[in-house]
């Protein structure tokens, strides 16, 4: 994978899978401790102990035709930049799994496209709910999709006129935190 922002897509992939209604996507720079965290936090099915135990193994999956290296992947690119990947998940109540990153690592990957991976999570899923919340150093950007649909009060999220604006407004939120230092 190229960029961290596939990972998140792949990994949030997982937590709809699990019939998660609402998952929140946290991505913290921190310049100062040089580290670079995503967290995805769902309310999904969420997996017994032995299930989390080999959840590193390549190939373990619980579906059909998957081929069950995203998490190991994941693993893979955190190992890469110095960092690690935790998994805690609670059966019945959701999973979190949380990458780091040595922020300034060579082998560290980009974030990539941020907001055309959440915009394809939202315009593929209008049913769930997504908070995302991009942390760089002191400033921060928040979006709560269910208080998007609050205010469309009725108009389908994946509306195409509503996720050209959606896509608009949050390119235009990260992109400052994205390039500042
Ligand atoms: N958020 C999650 N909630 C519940 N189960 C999960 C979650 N993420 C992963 N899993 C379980 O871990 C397995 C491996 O996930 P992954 O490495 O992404 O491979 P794949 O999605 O191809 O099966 C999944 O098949 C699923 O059983
Ligand atoms: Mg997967």
């Amino acid at each position: 994978m190229d960029d961290l922002s596939l990972h998140i897509l792949d990994i949030v992939e997982n937590a709809i899978e699990a019939e998660a209604t609402r998952v929140e996507i946290r991505v913290e720079e921190d310049i100062k401790n040089n580290t670079l965290r995503i967290s995805i936090k769902d309310n999904g099915k969420g997996m017994l102990k032995e299930e989390i135990a080999r959840l590193r193994d390549p190939f373990f999956t619980t579906k059909n035709k998957k081929t069950g290296l995203g998490i190991p992947l994941l693993c893979q690119s955190a190992h890469e930049a110095a960092g690690e990947v935790r998994i805690n998940s609670i059966p019945g109540k959701g999973t979190e799994i949380s990458a780091t990153f040595q922020l300034d690592h060579i082998d560290r990957k980009p974030l990539g496209d941020l907001a055309s991976t959440l915009i394809a999570l939202i315009s593929g899923h209008p049913e769930v709910d997504f908070i995302f919340e991009y942390r760089k150093n002191n400033k921060g950007y928040l979006l709560d999709t269910e208080e998007i649909k609050r205010e469309l009060d009725g108009v389908p999220i994946n509306y195409p006129g509503v996720i050209k604006l959606l896509k608009g407004i949050i390119k235009e939120g990260i992109k400052e935190l994205m390039k500042g230092g």
